[in-house]
């Protein structure tokens, strides 16, 4: 059986303070229940996930340059800098990998500003509004878009 495709999941500001946000809107997951959920839903795609979060965008650029040699796809959710962050969209772009955004809230029914996402035209789809479900429909996705190696 070949490797198992590596996706980077992917959180950006304020993410890491889930389980202090408001439940009504993020859930009452924590990062590390969201990321444990999301770690065996991966497995059982047969997939690989490994997760980063900053709240520091040159860190999350940073990140995204460097997923060419380490991930086969890429689930984010960028929190506001999904909203104006022009500079993780220009990474996004340079990574070139299948990616699909995440969002808890939908933000399509919130502020005018949030309907606003400087990266969804990079992604193969923008869900939003479905909580902790996004992100195992996000892995779906991508598993279906690289092919099951087994
Ligand atoms: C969010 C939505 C953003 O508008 C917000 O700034 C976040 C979280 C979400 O997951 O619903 O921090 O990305």
């Amino acid at each position: 059986m070949s490797a198992r495709p590596r996706v980077e999941v992917m959180h950006g500001v304020n993410l890491d303070q889930l389980g202090r946000r408001d439940p009504a809107l993020y859930g009452t997951l924590t990062l590390a229940e969201l990321e444990r959920r999301i770690e065996r839903e991966a497995g059982e795609l047969n997939l690989a996930a490994r997760f980063f979060q900053s709240n520091h965008e040159g860190a999350f650029v940073e990140r995204l340059h460097a997923l060419r040699e380490d991930a086969d796809a890429v689930v984010l959710n960028p929190g506001a800098w999904t909203h104006y962050a022009w500079a993780i969209r220009d990474a996004l772009e340079i990574a070139a990998l299948p990616a699909v955004e995440v969002h808890l809230s939908n933000i399509q029914t919130r502020e005018p500003w949030r309907r606003v996402s400087v990266i969804a035209d990079l992604c193969l789809a923008s869900i939003s509004g479905h909580g902790a479900d996004g992100y195992g429909e996000a892995l779906l996705m991508l598993r279906d878009e690289l092919g099951d190696p087994s």
